[in-house]
């Protein structure tokens, strides 16, 4: 089984930005947690953080027929990117939407996701804890490409 993390724009600044929103933990503190959880799951893990919707993009298709579910928080481009959501419809691969914060307690702008209806699952508001939830469920329940 392989899992693919994808978090998108200013995610980078995770422990730093809005630590009221997001808490402390940093991007490679939450990395180095998933990476350990699939290692000890046998599952293998791979991870790309990008502040440019075009380069997330890329790498989604690079993952067709490798990867076999995606996790992504995919920060703002959620409420604005109908071409994210075309690239993972496209690779025909299933994904967990993940968001650190509690979107619908937000500006209204923050309610609406391009992603969430074509999701397996969307998870908000559990903090960073939100990625591993993800990962797990993704574990459990999302079958193992066939060869
Ligand atoms: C976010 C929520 C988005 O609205 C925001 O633009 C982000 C992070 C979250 O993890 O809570 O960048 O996806």
């Amino acid at each position: 089984q392989s899992i693919l993390l994808l978090n998108g724009p200013n995610l980078n600044l995770l422990g730093t930005r809005e630590p009221a929103t997001y808490g402390s933990t940093t991007l490679s503190d939450v990395l180095s947690a998933a990476a350990s959880q699939c290692a000890q799951k046998n599952i293998s893990f791979s991870h790309l953080q990008s502040n440019h919707e075009g380069v997330l993009i890329d790498r989604i298709h690079e993952a067709r027929g490798k990867v076999d579910a995606v996790v992504i928080n995919p920060g703002a481009l959620t409420h604005t990117s109908v071409a994210l959501r075309d690239a993972l419809l496209g690779v025909d691969i299933p994904f967990v939407e993940v968001h650190i914060s509690n979107v619908h307690k937000r500006e209204p702008f923050r309610h609406h996701s391009y992603l969430s209806d074509k999701a397996e699952a969307v998870i908000c508001g559990l903090g960073v804890y939100g990625y591993e939830a993800a990962i797990e469920f993704a574990s459990r329940s999302i079958k193992p490409r066939k060869e």
